[in-house]
């Protein structure tokens, strides 16, 4: 929308304009200014890095906030050295709070080391009253606070921290607004991930996430598609479409449009070769979604379908909306619609007043559904939602022998169903060279599962035909075998 002259070109002795996303450049001109006076007074460039925990879609908001950074005049630099440090946190369980906590303590030590040093929070555990008390009483030194809902006014909240000294903290209660057009700096240049929708209106017991990121709200069909569009001309080949529940995508339009329908619409775009999407919530998974997928050719063969708990017990505590033999009669229903489905989900181990019957029956769902691959939690209690009042909260002792049991389960199955692959030849998009080997680059099946083959970088961001030669448990080895092919999918 803008570029690098445009934004030369505002007129910073102009009042800022009312509107988005204009607003948000006239302060991101505002604080080029304020870094260039900054770099001319400490004789070097400045540099910065941003620092994700959390999910997919924090993943996503980093990458617009490097993108603003970026657009602003900083150089990246991935390491806590630098000028100005962003932690885009978590607070979805305990231990990612205690992550952000002992990384703060570190920073401070660099801050002393560099007069200049800038510390920015920003994410769901910002949206927490209790954090907000301990970084004023004891992180005093961090210099910008902001939260979910506000992080289209980064550019704003910058600006305003250049000109004062202390913490400026803004956080908002909610918001019932969506702004595009804001600048995004994407970590690869041949897939994306793209919000289709912001919030959550579910409130599972446990989970904080509605708390932290309000209500659900669906971006207009025409913005994500004009996203995508974009992005396929820039290169782009794989989009993973982001939401809390993108099975309820639509439904608070003005012009209500399904999950499926706007599956269909992106299928359209032809240089798109390859659609995620996450998360799928099993109450509003629709028959029409299963069609759609049945008949896609650029839907991957990949579903991630929390199961959280195998007892309907449970899940009614839970607030999900589904209980056992619903969820498993979805999954027959998936398989035969879909052949090759790959399924993983999210499982919560130790959520108030399970028993060893009811864990037994999360173990039984494991095994009948088979998935080839699982995200096993330790119930994480969050102050604020209805499970932390709950009685009967399983000792940690028993919580941990059922996560040590449910962990070997799930590996089990997921070797089994990787194993089963061997030999196949299948189309992979290659995601980058390999690390550990640079012989080697790694890409992903459409069903997700990673291999590793002998390439070199010229191959990244393309997808080619590979034979899986040997499977090792969550990845295989392979070897392309058309150098010049470009599968479907
Ligand atoms: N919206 C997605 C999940 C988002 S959070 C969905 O409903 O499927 C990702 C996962 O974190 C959840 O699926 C759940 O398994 C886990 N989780 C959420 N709150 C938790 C808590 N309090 N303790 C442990 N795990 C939790
Ligand atoms: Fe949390 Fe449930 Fe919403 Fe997922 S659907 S974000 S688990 S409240
Ligand atoms: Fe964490 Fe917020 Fe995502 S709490 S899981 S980063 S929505």
């Amino acid at each position: 929308m803008y570029n690098e002259t445009d934004l030369d070109k505002i007129n910073l002795d102009m009042e800022p304009p009312a509107g988005e996303p204009d607003r948000q450049y006239y302060f991101m001109a505002k604080c080029r200014r304020s870094l260039r006076e900054l770099e001319e007074r400490a004789g070097r460039s400045f540099t910065f890095s941003v620092q994700t925990f959390g999910c997919q879609m924090n993943a996503r908001d980093s990458e617009k906030l490097a993108g603003i950074l970026e657009t602003v005049g900083y150089v990246r630099a991935d390491s806590e050295e630098a000028d100005l440090v962003l932690y885009n946190t978590c607070t979805v369980r305990e231990n990612a709070n205690n992550k952000v906590w002992g990384r703060l303590g570190y920073l401070n030590g660099s801050r002393k080391r560099n007069p200049y040093k800038k510390i920015v929070l920003c994410g769901c555990m910002m949206q927490e009253p209790e954090v907000i008390e301990k970084l004023k009483k004891s992180y005093p030194f961090v210099n910008l606070v902001f939260g979910t809902h506000n992080i289209y006014k980064f550019a704003e909240l910058l600006s305003a921290s250049f000109e004062q000294q202390g913490m400026l903290i803004d956080i908002w209660k909610d918001t019932d607004k969506i702004v595009e057009d804001l600048p995004v700096e994407r970590k690869y240049f041949f897939k994306s991930g793209v919000n289709i929708m912001f919030g959550c209106n579910n409130f599972c017991s446990y989970c904080i996430v509605p708390y932290v990121r309000g209500r659900e709200r669906s971006r207009k069909p025409e913005d994500i598609l004009r996203e995508i569009e974009q992005l396929a001309e820039d290169g782009v080949v794989e989009v993973m479409l982001l939401g809390q529940n993108v099975n309820s995508y639509g439904k608070n339009l003005k012009e209500p449009l399904t999950f499926a329908e706007l599956l269909r619409k992106i299928e359209q775009i032809e240089k798109i070769k390859r659609i995620r999407f996450m998360t799928s919530h099993p109450k509003d998974l629709s028959d029409e979604l299963i069609e759609v997928m049945g008949k896609s050719k650029k839907i991957c063969k990949h579903l991630h379908l929390p199961l959280q708990s195998g007892s309907s017990r449970i899940l009614k505590e839970m607030n999900r909306h589904y209980d056992k033999e619903k969820y498993l009669a979805l999954v027959d229903k998936l398989r035969s619609a879909v052949p090759d489905l790959a399924l993983t989900t999210d499982i919560i181990v130790g959520f108030p007043g399970e028993t060893e019957e009811d864990f037994q029956e999360t173990l039984d769902v494991v095994r009948r559904v088979g998935y080839e691959s699982a995200f096993t939690f330790i119930y994480s209690r969050r102050t604020g939602t209805p499970a932390a009042s709950m009685e009967r909260q399983v000792p940690e002792a028993v919580v941990k022998d059922r996560f040590e049991r449910l962990l070997k389960e799930v590996q089990e199955t997921a070797a089994q169903k990787a194993g089963a692959l061997t030999g196949a030849t299948e189309p992979v998009l290659v995601e980058e060279v390999n690390e550990q080997d640079q012989t080697l680059v790694t890409g992903r099946l459409s069903n997700n599962f990673v291999v590793h083959l002998p390439g070199t970088g010229e191959l990244v961001g393309r997808i080619v035909n590979v034979k899986l030669k040997e499977c090792k448990g969550f990845y295989f080895y392979g070897e392309m075998v058309e150098s010049f092919s470009e599968p479907a999918v």
